[in-house]
């Protein structure tokens, strides 16, 4: 057997390590936490690298807070049981200032005179964590866990300890154990962008970001999770009286100690402040990042609190004061049935237009029949529509006392609105699909549209319009046609100006000549192959030309051994690659000459046109985020999260100033419009 040898550590290695362990975490809280990095992405890979090195040169000496131990790979079986030290209570809730004025006046009442000041907080719509601190473990996190029943959370330590601005170590731990709760959460922007991919990859996408950044928490590998761009604020620290005396001191101290505290919080004074704050609080929360359902209201001092004590449920001290979602109220003309990309089959509410939100609705999503059925909507009703946390309006009731008797209970069709073929329906999910994998036309279409995306072949000027009415005439049967397309073709198409179908034509040689590998997979539509597996499999492939020529039998087997792939993407190329309708599309492709290389790494981005230049966006654009850092990267830039010394750009859509156009003014980061960055990636 062999005998493993553990290589003798010298005290200055041991010294340099733990060094390099508090430095890169340093630089790690300046980048995450402070949003103000201090030294350049090249820098920081060194230290991390050395860092790295050292650990692998001499295991024993990893820390468990160590940045290196953030990174995904483990796989848990199943989550154990944590016990809180304290119960994990609930809010209140009050949903208008009358009753927020019977909170203050009960206040009044149980401490004999006002509070001397109140804390407000945003209420994020995230999930809450409970994390636990050890000086046993050198004040290092030792749990971490979901707020479960209240009396027992689930352990989702090795979750959570992925999550950049979570802290792995407490400095100046006040006393220990130190328990820290606080909200995990997620971006509305980061939802567009996960969602995409979800929808990319054939999976179903989340509801909204509460949903997101729960399923992201509860997940048994964490190299999913350590990919999601989950985020924490802290709220509390379980008997921080030992150490403060109230819950601004707390959160003060927690700051200084690393913990990201929202920098929204007011310490506030009289009941005119509290109520100023929260109409102003009002008109300003949908310019924050991430979704809110209201506001904490918190009596400060810790004596006061204690004096006022708790229901079973909640504090008497705090309570959550909700700002009403808008509604409006509208009737479905008709309920349609919309066929997937990759057949899937999803119920759509056509609505007569109304206003919410300041903007115009006509449509609202109906998600799937289960839905359907638990809400009973039928086809006429006059309904309630939202939006809240969601992108897409949601239905959220129907006005049953409006219906009129005749209204019929909605079925999912049996046969596929597009193409006549039977519906099945998956036995794992709710989901009906037409069954018809090679000839249905909304699939086509929809796999079509996909093919010339921007995150695939990123064919401009070619939207669904263009599309149908191609098909309709039978220019395209399937993707490979676009690139058999002439001028005097689209010349002839209805509204397509002469110039237009230059644009057209043109777009598509752009796209012939610059698409890369990674781009014609993802275009392929392969089910649960997003960008991020098209990249891992065009390193595997090579080429166009050695995916066909694969062997299928070995292939899934060979797939599977590749880092990052699973069964469930090896099995999806595996059945893709034998599918006849597949192959004659690859052996068209070809045909026609589209057959980009995959280049050895360090190439990769040398001619590519945006190659040196990196830029950060702050504000709305008039696309999603994650479709201009797809533009910037496929040209060879560097997306940066967040202004950097070395950032070349900072795109500034609509909204506020924010923390970038600071640091862009620090730096002396050229800011530019969406229009000048339009310009500058013209083709
Ligand atoms: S304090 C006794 N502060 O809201 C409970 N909660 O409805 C003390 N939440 O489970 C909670 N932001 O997940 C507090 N600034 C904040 C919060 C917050 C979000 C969530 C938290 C809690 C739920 C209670």
């Amino acid at each position: 057997m062999a005998r493993s040898v553990v290589k003798k550590v010298n005290p200055a290695t041991v010294a340099e390590y733990e060094q390099l362990v508090r430095e890169v975490s340093h630089h790690d809280w300046l980048y995450y936490v402070k949003d103000s990095p201090k030294i350049s992405d090249a820098y920081y890979d060194r230290l991390y690298r050395k860092l790295r090195e050292l650990e692998e040169r001499f295991p024993q000496l990893t820390l468990p807070h160590s940045p290196t131990q953030r990174v995904g790979g483990e796989v848990i079986a199943a989550f154990s049981k944590v016990k809180h030290p304290q119960k994990m209570l609930s809010l209140d809730n009050t949903y208008d200032e009358e009753e927020l004025k019977q909170f203050l006046r009960r206040n009044q009442e149980g401490l004999g005179k006002m509070p001397t000041a109140w804390v407000a907080e945003p209420k994020i719509d995230g999930l809450s964590i409970e994390l636990t601190y050890d000086n046993n473990h050198g004040a290092a996190l030792v749990t971490a866990a979901t707020r479960g029943d209240g009396i027992y959370g689930e352990d989702v330590t090795h979750n959570i300890r992925t999550i950049r601005t979570v802290p792995l170590l407490f400095k100046d731990m006040p006393f220990s154990p130190c328990t820290v709760r606080g909200e995990i959460f997620i971006e509305r922007s980061a939802l567009e962008m996960i969602n995409q991919q979800r929808v990319d990859e054939g999976e179903a996408p989340f509801k909204n970001c509460r949903n997101a950044a729960a399923g992201s928490v509860r997940l048994l590998d964490n190299t999913i999770t350590a990919k999601r761009p989950l985020k924490f604020f802290a709220w509390g620290l379980l008997e921080a009286e030992r150490a403060v005396e109230d819950h601004w001191q707390a959160m003060e101290l927690l700051k200084s100690s690393g913990f990201p505290i929202n920098p929204v919080n007011r310490l506030l004074h009289t009941a005119a402040e509290l109520f100023n704050w929260v109409h102003e609080f009002d008109k300003t929360v949908h310019t924050l990042a991430y979704p809110t359902d209201g506001v904490v209201i918190k009596v400060n001092r810790f004596d006061q609190q204690r004096k006022l004590g708790s229901t079973s449920k909640y504090p008497r001290s705090a309570i959550a004061f909700k700002y009403s979602a808008e509604k409006a109220i509208t009737q479905i003309k008709q309920i349609q049935v919309q066929v997937g990309r990759t057949g899937t089959l999803t119920p759509v509410a056509e609505l007569v237009p109304v206003e919410l939100s300041g903007t115009e609705v006509a449509r609202a999503s109906l998600h799937n029949e289960d839905e359907i059925a638990r809400k009973d909507v039928r086809q006429g009703d006059w309904v309630e529509i939202e939006k809240a946390g969601e992108i897409i309006p949601q239905v959220v009731r129907v006005l049953k006392q409006r219906r009129r008797s005749a209204l019929k209970r909605f079925v999912m069709p049996k046969r596929c609105p597009a193409c006549g073929s039977e519906v099945v329906r998956d036995a794992e999910a709710v989901a009906r699909r037409c069954s018809n994998r090679t000839s249905c036309p909304a699939q086509l279409r929809e796999a079509i549209l996909f093919f010339a995306s921007r995150s695939a072949m990123n064919i401009e000027h070619l939207g669904p319009a263009l599309v149908d009415q191609l098909l309709q005439r039978g220019l395209i049967k399937d993707a490979a046609d676009l690139f058999q397309l002439r001028q005097q073709d689209l010349a002839a198409l209805e509204r397509m100006a002469e110039k237009s179908a230059e644009n057209v034509v043109a777009a598509i040689e752009v796209s012939r000549s610059r698409a890369t590998l990674p781009q014609l997979i993802t275009g392929l539509g392969i089910p649960h192959v997003g960008a991020v597996a098209a990249g891992m499999l065009a390193d595997y492939f090579g080429s166009l030309a050695a995916m066909l020529n694969k062997n299928p039998q070995a292939l899934q087997a060979e797939l599977e051994a590749i880092h990052g792939i699973g069964p469930v993407i090896a099995a999806a190329v595996a059945a893709f690659l034998q599918q006849s309708s597949s192959k004659r599309l690859l052996k068209k492709l070809l045909k026609l000459g589209i057959d980009p290389k995959q280049p050895k790494a360090h190439a990769r981005d040398a001619n590519l046109p945006l190659a040196g230049l990196s830029f950060c966006i702050t504000g709305t654009l008039s696309k999603p985020r994650q479709e201009y850092k797809e533009i910037i990267q496929t040209m060879g830039g560097q997306f940066h999260s967040t202004v950097k010394k070395d950032t070349s750009y900072l795109v500034k859509g609509e909204g506020a100033a924010s923390r970038k156009d600071q640091l862009a003014a620090k730096y002396g980061t050229r800011v530019i419009t969406e229009s000048d960055f339009n310009t500058l990636t013209a083709r």
